[in-house]
């Protein structure tokens, strides 16, 4: 997600968006976002006390959140592929594509959280959990403003 913020400007660029359908971009940014999602359910069940903190697991896990930050997501936002352009496919909100620079900042917020979590994960439960409760934060707080609640 770093990258996004180097790769904005391909966005311009038209041909990008006819690579794929606008289907297709949906289908692969929503599992861009499960895979998150994926890594991030063992770390919160490990941060509430639902499963044992094991350190090797929680800094795979870090890890995994790590490299995906370094995937650009420029493709997976190519214009047309809102929850307007096609309903029912996508919680991604017309709101993306109207403040790019509100998703830069959140996407700063959630590196920043993923880089801290990775300096703390095979540190103990103790210096886990405010890390992912802070992780959780920033994922909440894009979603709270760039996904719609429902598809
Ligand atoms: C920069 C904004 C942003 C951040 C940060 C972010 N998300 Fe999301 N997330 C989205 C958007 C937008 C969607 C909707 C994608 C779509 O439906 O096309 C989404 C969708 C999802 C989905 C839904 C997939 C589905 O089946 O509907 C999951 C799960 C998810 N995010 C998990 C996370 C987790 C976990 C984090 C933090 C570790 C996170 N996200 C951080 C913007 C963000």
């Amino acid at each position: 997600m770093r990258r996004l913020l180097l790769s904005l400007a391909v966005l311009a660029a038209p041909s990008l968006a006819l690579a794929q359908s606008p289907q297709d971009v949906a289908e692969a940014r929503i599992g861009y976002f499960r895979l998150l999602g994926l890594e991030m359910h063992d770390l919160a069940a490990m941060a509430k006390g639902e499963k044992d903190y094991d350190a090797e697991a929680a800094k795979t896990h870090a890890a995994n959140l790590e490299a995906l930050t370094h995937y650009s997501m420029a493709a997976l936002l190519a214009p047309g592929t809102s929850n307007a352009d096609l309903p029912g496919k996508t919680r991604a909100l017309p709101a993306i594509w109207e403040n790019m620079e509100g998703v830069q900042e959140k996407a700063e917020a959630y590196v920043a959280a993923v880089q801290n979590l990775n300096s703390v994960a095979g540190e103990g439960l103790d210096q886990l959990r405010p890390a992912v409760g802070k992780l959780g934060g920033t994922c909440k707080s894009c979603h709270d403003d760039f996904r719609a609640k429902d598809f």
